[in-house]
Order: structure tokens, then sequence, then C-alpha cells
């Protein structure tokens, strides 16, 4: 049996209270945060779960095997650093932290340690993304040209970090988990609106050395809720729309083939291809309980995680590019 603490219980960390009270093989010993009045809500339903408002002292009372971390991004450094020190492995909320620098000590951290740091890219345990990523390595979309993804929304406002910190690392993730690769240089462009600090929205341009394009587009102050991802191949072209609870992913056999036979030099023939539609059945499992699984499985095996820090690193290493061109103008950054 895992002994699992919780640190960290806002918006998102109530759900993991709930899933790994639900889990098989672990029980949540402990939980944290600072603000008595959201324990307050959480004691009751949660009788056999020790409520503390500092989480050193959960950790200095607690025998915990791993902690969960689901704090504001600006403090996953310091409490990383301090859980893993303390010997228990971690499964930290994204992004692992807000610096590439940051994210190196914590792997290296963890790996003298000899503990598990799993970084919550949820996306990646999405059974949808895993589909595409199978089928994509399969070859069936052919050569990926380019990646788009869009994930806007009014709200929420965050005041700790801007749009592209908070949104674009679940974007992030799928692109380089989907293509297997990172890349090669990052730019970007964004503006701050509500509080000229941070900014609000941002537009991400990645580049593949292969040629592959990627690109972001998040923002927190859209009127509709739109999280899609759009992968254009020679062969296939996929939408992955995540509010579509009905047809998440659909697999559009329409292309363009560029004819060899032509009359004149530069006369090329395009033939469109405008062929079915198939909206693959995909298991609609809870990505955040399989993401959940996932780190029992490493906590009790060794077993590297598909999202574990140095993954976590490639993520907050483009987003670290994409704040500084962002400052300055939308200047490529290379990264290789
Ligand atoms: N994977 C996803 O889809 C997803 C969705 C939402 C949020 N998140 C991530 O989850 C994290 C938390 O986001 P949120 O929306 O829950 O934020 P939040 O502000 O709603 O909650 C954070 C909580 O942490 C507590 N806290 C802060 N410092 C603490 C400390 N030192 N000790 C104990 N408690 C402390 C606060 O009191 C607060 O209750 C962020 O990293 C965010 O990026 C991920």
């Amino acid at each position: 049996m895992i002994n699992v603490g919780i640190i960290g219980l806002g918006y998102w960390g109530p759900n993991y209270l709930r899933i790994f009270s639900q889990l098989d093989g672990c029980r949540v010993a402990a939980a944290s945060d600072m603000d008595s009045k959201r324990i307050e809500n959480f004691s009751k339903n949660y009788p056999s779960v020790r409520f503390f408002t500092d989480f050193k002292k959960m950790l200095t009372e607690e025998v915990l095997d791993a902690v969960v971390i689901a704090t504001p991004t600006t403090t996953h450094f310091k409490i990383t650093k301090e859980v893993i020190s303390r010997g228990s492995h971690v499964l930290l909320e994204k992004p692992l932290a807000l610096t590439t620098k940051e994210c190196q000590s914590l792997v290296d951290l963890a790996q003298k340690n000899k503990k598990i740091l799993m970084v919550g890219h949820t996306f990646i345990y999405n059974q949808a993304v895993g589909w595409i990523k199978n089928y994509v390595e399969s070859g069936q979309a052919g050569k990926v040209y380019y990646i788009h993804a869009q994930r806007t929304n009014l709200g929420p406002i965050r005041h700790d970090v801007g749009a592209l910190v908070d949104l674009a690392p679940h974007d992030i993730s799928m692109l380089l988990h989907i293509l297997g690769k990172e890349p090669v240089s990052v730019s970007a462009f964004g503006s701050a609106y509500l509080h000229n600090v941070r900014e609000d929205v941002a537009y991400l341009h990645l580049e593949f050395k292969d040629g592959t394009m990627g690109h972001v587009h998040v923002s927190w102050l859209e009127p509709r809720k739109v999280r899609q991802l759009t992968v254009i191949g020679d062969k296939k072209m996929i939408v992955f729309d995540d509010v579509n609870v009905t047809e998440p992913l659909r697999i559009f056999d329409k292309g363009v083939t560029v004819s060899k036979e032509y009359r004149t030099f530069g006369e090329f023939q395009m033939i469109l291809r405008d062929g079915d539609i198939v909206s693959p059945k995909v298991n609609l499992a809870e990505p955040l309980k399989a993401q959940c699984q996932a780190f029992i499985e490493s906590v009790k095996t060794g077993k590297k995680p598909v999202s574990d820090g140095v993954f976590g690193l490639k993520v907050v290493k483009v987003l670290e590019a994409a704040l500084k061109s962002m400052k300055s103008g939308g200047r490529t950054i290379k990264l290789s």
C-alpha cells in the first residue's frame, strides 16, 4: 500500500484527492493547503485523511511514499525540492518549474535520491492523444507537414504566470509526444491587455529539423472554449476536439497530391483528394485517473513515467524560449 500525500487543494488538487482515494494499491494518508478554509471543505468528506495547513509539518509527521503537488506554478520548484529531499516520490502539476535551470536541478535531485519525478502532463495520458501518436508513428497519416493547436476560453485568469506558461504546456506536451522529437527553434508573439504585466494571449511557432511546423494559440480572453489539435499529414488529416464528447477524434481522408506530369516547367497539377471522414472509437477513460495510475505503477516498479522530469524539462525549454522570443518582439530563438 502506497501512502500518498497531497499539497494544494485549490481548483485542481481536489481531483487528486478524489482519484487517489479510489485507486487500488494506495491510500491518501494526508493532504495540505495553507488556506484553512479549503481544508474545512474536505475534512468532513475524507475522515481518514489527516489535513495540515503547513506541508512541511505534514512531511515531518507522516510517512509518505509519494506526494502530489498541485500548487501555483511559481511554488513548484521550492516545494518539489523540499519533498524529494525529504524522501518521497513526486507527481507535480505542469509546468515542472519556471526555468530550465530549475528543472534540471529537480531532475538531478530526483536521480540522486532515486525518486520518481513525474509531471502532470495530463494530455499524454488522454486516450485520443495516444491514438494519434500511434497513428502518426505507424505512418498512416504520412509525412506530418504541421500541427496546430488552439486552447482558448474566457478565463480562468492566473495571477502568478501568463497565459503562455499556464496553458501552452498542454499543447507543447502533446506536440512533443506525438512527434517524438524536439523543435530546433521557437518564436512567439503575445500581448498583455488586462494587467499590462503578463500575456493574456500568445501565438507560439515551433520548427522541427525535418521541416515539420508546430503552432499553438492560447488565450484566456476569448468568448469560446476551444480545445483543438489538428495534424496535417500528406496522407491523412486528424482533428482532436477535446470539448466534443461524442466525437473527440476525426480522421479526414483529405489531401493534395502533386502530379509529376506537367507540360511546362513549374506547371504542376494539384490533385485534391476528398474522401471519407472516420471517427474512431476511443475509450473515454478519465485521463487524470490514467495519469495517477501510471504514477503509482512507476512508484511500485521504478519504471520511468512517460512524462518524467526530463520530458517536463523539454516542455519548459520551449516555454522559456517562447517567453524570450515574446520579449524581443518575436525573434526566432534557436534551441540546438
Ligand atoms: N492538468 C490540468 O489540466 C490542470 C488544470 C488546472 C490546473 N493545473 C495546475 O495545477 C496547479 C494548481 O492550479 P489550481 O488551478 O488548482 O490553482 P489554485 O490557485 O486554485 O490552487 C492552488 C492551491 O495551492 C495552495 N497552496 C499554495 N501554496 C501552498 C503551500 N506552500 N502549501 C500548501 N498549499 C499551498 C493554495 O492555498 C491553493 O488552495 C498549477 O500548477 C496549474 O498549472 C493543471
